[in-house]
C-alpha cells in the first residue's frame, strides 16, 4: 500500500470485481488522507495528458424551481413550501445565452427541477432558438428522467449533453434518499439510453448523502466504471433545513477533492466539474479542485432576480452577482491555479 502506482492498478482491477470490498485496498484509499497530494499529482498529470491546461465554462442556466419530485436531500422538492417558485420564459433563457455569449461561453446548460410545464415541445423550442442564434455553442440538458422519445426529440433538436446523475448505484442507499415512486433501475436505464441516444452523457453522485458510507461510494464507482461516462459530477451533499435530511451533517469537502481525482485517474477523458455545491462548503476548494483533476466549471448565469430561490442547499455563492462579475472572477481563480479558461464548446475527447 506504499507505492501510489501500484495500488492505482490494484484499484482499477478491484473496481470491476464484485463481494465485499470494506476493506479493499480502494476503500483504505478513500478513507485515509496519507495519499492526497500522490493521488492530486497523478490527476493532474492525466488531464494534461488528455486535456492539456484547458477549462472549459459552462454558462449554468437554472429555469425553473418546479419539481413534481419528492427527494429527501433536495431543496426543490414539491413538498417543501419555503420556497417561491418561478420559471424562466424562452425569451429570458435566450437573454441568458446572449449575455453569456458575449461573455465567451460557448456551453449553455439548462438546469431545471422536473416540471411538467415544460413538454418537450416546449423544451424542443428552446433548444432549437439557442442553437439557431449561436452556431458555436452546446447545449446541455439536466432535467431529469423522461421518456425515451423525449431523449430523442431534445437530441434532434439540437442539444448535445445530457446530465443524469445517478445519485446512488447502491439500491438499498437510493431508496434512502428517494421516495418508492422512484427507482435506481430506471434511473440506470435513463442513464444508458442517453449515451445510446448519442448526447455525451454523464452521471454522477453527492459525497456524504445520509447512510452513505465507503461500500455505497463503491458501488457508484463501479457503475460509472460500466458506464463509461463523459461527464461526471460530483459535490458534496450540504444539508438543507427545508428537507427530512436538515439534521444530517453535509458531506465532506476533503473526500469530494479526493474522489475528484480518483475519477480523474479512472476516467482519464470525461469532462468533471468542480462542482457549485464544493465551492458553496469552501471557496478555496475550487483551486484545489482544478489542480486535482476537475476540467469543467459552470458559472450560474440565471437572472439575479430569482437566481436565489434555486435553492437545492442553503448558501449558495454568489447569487448577488453580475455574470460578467462571476465569469471574470472564475477566469481569474482559474489562472492563479495554472490553467487557461477557454472560450470553447469544450467536447469530450474520447479515447
Ligand atoms: N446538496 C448537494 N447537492 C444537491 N443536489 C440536490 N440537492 C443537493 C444538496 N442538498 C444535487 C443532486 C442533483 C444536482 C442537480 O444537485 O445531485 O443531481
Amino acid at each position: 500500500m506504499e507505492f501510489l502506482p501500484e495500488i492505482l492498478e490494484v484499484v482499477k482491477k478491484e473496481i470491476t470485481a464484485s463481494g465485499n470490498l470494506k476493506d479493499s485496498p480502494l476503500a483504505v484509499l478513500l478513507l485515509s488522507d496519507k495519499y492526497d497530494s500522490l493521488l492530486s499529482e497523478e490527476a493532474d498529470r492525466i488531464r494534461r495528458e488528455v486535456y492539456s491546461d484547458e477549462v472549459y465554462l459552462r454558462g449554468l442556466i437554472e429555469f425553473t424551481n418546479y419539481c413534481k419530485n419528492d427527494c429527501y436531500y433536495c431543496g426543490l422538492r414539491k413538498s417543501n413550501s419555503n420556497l417561491t417558485r418561478y420559471r424562466l420564459t424562452e425569451e429570458e433563457i435566450i437573454s441568458c445565452c446572449k449575455t453569456g455569449y458575449e461573455l465567451g461561453l460557448r456551453t449553455f446548460v439548462l438546469q431545471g427541477g422536473e416540471d411538467p410545464y415544460f413538454t418537450d415541445e416546449k423544451i424542443c423550442s428552446i433548444i432549437g432558438s439557442i442553437k439557431e442564434q449561436y452556431k458555436d455553442v452546446a447545449v446541455t440538458l439536466s432535467i431529469g428522467e423522461k421518456e425515451k422519445e423525449s431523449y430523442l426529440a431534445y437530441y434532434k433538436a439540437g442539444a448535445d449533453r445530457y446530465l443524469l446523475r445517478e445519485e446512488s448505484a447502491n439500491p438499498l442507499h437510493y431508496a434512502q434518499l428517494h421516495p418508492k415512486n422512484l427507482n435506481l433501475e430506471r434511473r440506470k436505464e435513463c442513464i444508458k439510453t442517453l449515451k445510446e441516444i448519442g448526447f455525451q452523457a454523464g452521471g454522477g453522485f453527492m459525497v456524504g448523502t445520509p447512510h452513505q458510507g465507503v461500500e455505497e461510494i463503491i458501488a457508484d464507482l463501479n457503475f460509472l466504471y460500466s458506464l463509461s461516462p463523459d461527464m461526471i459530477g460530483i459535490g458534496p451533499f450540504v444539508s438543507n433545513p427545508d428537507t427530512p435530511f436538515a439534521h444530517f451533517k453535509s458531506g465532506s469537502v476533503e473526500l469530494t477533492l479526493r474522489l475528484l481525482s480518483i475519477l480523474r485517474i479512472l476516467f482519464p477523458h470525461a469532462l468533471l466539474p468542480a462542482t457549485t455545491s464544493l465551492w458553496t462548503l469552501e471557496p478555496s476548494a475550487l483551486q484545489r479542485a482544478l489542480k486535482g483533476g476537475a476540467n469543467v466549471i459552470m458559472p450560474n448565469i440565471t437572472p439575479k432576480r430569482v437566481r436565489n430561490n434555486y435553492r437545492l442547499y442553503p448558501g449558495k455563492t454568489n447569487t448577488e452577482k453580475e455574470a460578467a462579475q462571476t465569469v471574470a472572477e472564475l477566469v481569474s481563480i482559474i489562472s492563479a491555479a495554472g490553467y487557461r479558461a477557454v472560450s470553447s464548446k469544450g467536447d469530450v475527447r474520447r479515447i
